[in-house]
């Protein structure tokens, strides 16, 4: 079993992110040094406890909990307050208590949805995160972010809530649809872009393949969930340093929402990382050289294969109003060299559409 420590921020102390092949039949085991109360709270979507319920809910009983599973339908929509709202009376018709914990099972959804519920249960249940998908193995389940959506748009309620164990069984990723693999496999790259020249090696030998093999896929998993732990550890509440997780995303939310969410998220990212790299280039000095081969790689990788026509002035709109953005311009992470990045807060509008234009017109000769 691999592991990263956490720090708890503005604490003495830490939390522990565990990484192994089987680690979902362990997870009453490794939930021991708590003493927990004997009822554990699972929230999980319906397809993920389908899928994945069966193994958790043993591993729980065989430690000695008597584990209740909560089920969300699946997607975006469930990250709502009317779900916080019945998942909360769920938890009190069913005796829950400030001692209770709650563990998510899921991707990034469940995971943001059940750590918010966690954080404002009676002023807070402790957490666990056992993330199902490569996204949220890698990003979502890591950094104690927590949200959910209004009809006004993404993440507007939302905390922060550090969990008392992050849980990875690559295990899990067996069952995870091939788009959905990509959408991680997205967050990866980035993870080698801004901080890890060596993972993006890996990658560039392997492309896609490492989903086969299970020592690569925990190692590769480990790397980059080693990178987001890094950066928010170092700073936990999105002050600059986080803000280099953001590579890719500038453009790539602009190209998701011109898209309507046609785009997913991953694609759309992979994306804006091959915006990124070119900007780079004029920018922050990236040789032209490692530039090619980064969003060669991207390709590689099965990502940018083909892109919606998109209406350029929409999707430059849609970075004008990012909430990221600052008043003096738009910012964008570059990559001086492949495996380090800097925040450039005023790169000029026209130089982004530019470059905007020139990938949308490649993308449509490409399709
Ligand atoms: N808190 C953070 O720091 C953070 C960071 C990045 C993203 N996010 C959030 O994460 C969410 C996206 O997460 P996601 O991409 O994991 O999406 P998701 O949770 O919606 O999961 C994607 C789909 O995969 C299914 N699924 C999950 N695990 C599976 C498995 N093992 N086998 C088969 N199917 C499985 C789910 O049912 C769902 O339909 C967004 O809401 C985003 O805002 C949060």
């Amino acid at each position: 079993m691999r592991e990263i420590q956490l720090p708890l921020p503005g604490r003495d102390l830490s939390y522990r992110l565990v990484i192994a092949l089987g680690l979902g039949r362990r997870l009453g085991d490794l939930l021991a040094p708590w003493q927990f109360p004997p009822q554990v709270f699972v929230v999980s979507d319906r397809r993920v406890a389908h899928l994945h319920g069966d193994t958790a809910m043993a591993a729980l009983e065989a430690a000695g909990f008597a584990p209740v599973l909560l089920t969300t339908p699946p997607g975006e929509r469930a990250k709502s307050w009317a779900v916080v709202q019945r998942l909360a009376r769920q938890l009190l018709e069913r005796g829950a208590h400030r001692r209770s914990p709650l563990i998510a099972l899921g991707g990034g959804v469940v995971g943001d949805l059940s750590g918010f519920l966690a954080s404002i249960f009676m002023r807070g249940l402790p957490f666990i995160q056992a993330p199902t998908t490569l996204l949220a193995m890698v990003d979502a389940a890591i950094g104690g972010k927590t949200a959910i959506n209004l009809p006004e748009g993404k993440n507007l309620l939302g905390t922060f809530h550090q969990p008392r164990l992050v849980v990875i069984d690559p295990e899990f990723l067996r069952t995870l649809p091939q788009a959905e693999r990509l959408n991680g496999l997205a967050e990866v790259l980035k993870a080698g872009f801004i901080r890890d020249y060596d993972l993006l090696a890996r990658l560039h030998v392997l492309k896609a393949g490492f989903f086969n093999d299970a020592a690569e896929l925990t190692e590769i998993i480990f790397r980059a969930a080693a990178i987001k732990a890094q950066v928010v550890s170092q700073d936990e509440r999105e002050g600059d340093l986080r803000r280099i997780l953001n590579f890719g995303h500038t453009l790539g939310h602009g190209l998701e929402q011109a898209s309507h969410f046609r785009l997913p998220h991953g694609r759309a990212v992979a994306w804006g990382m091959v915006a990124a790299l070119t900007l780079s280039e004029h920018l922050a000095g990236l040789d032209a050289a490692e530039a090619e081969w980064g969003r060669r790689l991207i390709r590689d990788c099965g990502l940018c294969r083909s892109l919606p026509a998109l209406n350029p002035d929409v999707v430059m709109s849609a970075l004008r109003l990012d909430k990221k953005r600052r008043e003096t311009g738009v910012p964008f992470v570059l990559l001086p060299r492949l495996g380090a990045a800097v925040v450039r807060e005023e790169v000029p509008l026209g130089l982004a559409a530019e470059v905007l234009e020139k990938l949308l017109a490649a993308a449509s000769r490409s399709a």
